[in-house]
């Protein structure tokens, strides 16, 4: 019981992480000022660098909800609500853990869409599990900088992360802000 309870610590923790990957579907049509190809159109070997779904108004989108979600989490550990899920001291790290996860959770989102795009995957097509997984990789990488949650625990809370997802992708599809259930 007690390891189930330190993987949902785990999951508390990249909660951030987890509204930052989200956070650009929610967002839909808005802000379309910012919806600016990250790749800028360029190419590499005839194919998009990371194509037109990967956009500066998804990666702000997700740096300013990881900031907005860590920064809540931190409020309540101070008002002394939701400490037992608390992984670490929020009042010891103001604001760097949220923007991290949140630019974190972007860039691992961009990166795998860099693959993507080398083996032919077209935007918007799915790519099991990488799909799924790629934010929360990117997040813990980037947090590690300042905290880095236990090896094993955040290993262990993948398969939770990975349906986690599928769910809550299959919840956006029949809202109709995704276009394939998976
Ligand atoms: N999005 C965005 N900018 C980002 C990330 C996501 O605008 N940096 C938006 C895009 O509209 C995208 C949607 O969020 O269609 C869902 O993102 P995701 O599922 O990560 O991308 P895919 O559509 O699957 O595209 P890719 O194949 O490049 O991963
Ligand atoms: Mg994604």
């Amino acid at each position: 019981m007690q390891f189930a309870y330190d993987v949902l610590q785990v999951l508390y923790f990249f909660l951030p992480a987890y509204l930052a990957n989200m956070s650009p579907v929610l967002i839909g049509r808005r802000f379309s000022a910012l919806a600016i190809p990250m790749d800028g159109g360029r190419t590499l070997w005839g194919k998009r660098i990371l194509g037109d779904h990967k956009t500066w108004r998804g990666l702000l989108a997700g740096i300013i909800a990881g900031t907005m979600v860590f920064e809540l989490q931190r409020f309540l550990y101070d008002t002394g609500v939701a400490q037992g899920l608390a992984l670490f001291d929020y009042s010891a790290h103001p604001l760097l853990p949220g923007l991290l996860m949140g630019l974190g959770a972007g860039i691992g989102d961009a990166v795998k869409s860099f693959f993507k795009r080398r083996i032919d995957i077209e935007p918007g097509e799915s790519w099991p599990v990488f799909d799924q997984l790629d934010f929360f990789l990117g997040a813990y990488v980037f947090v590690s900088l300042v905290y880095a949650p236990p090896l094993l625990l955040t290993l262990a809370s993948l398969p939770v992360v990975l349906i986690g997802n599928i769910a809550s992708n299959a919840v956006g599809y029949w809202l109709g802000f995704k276009k394939t259930w998976i």
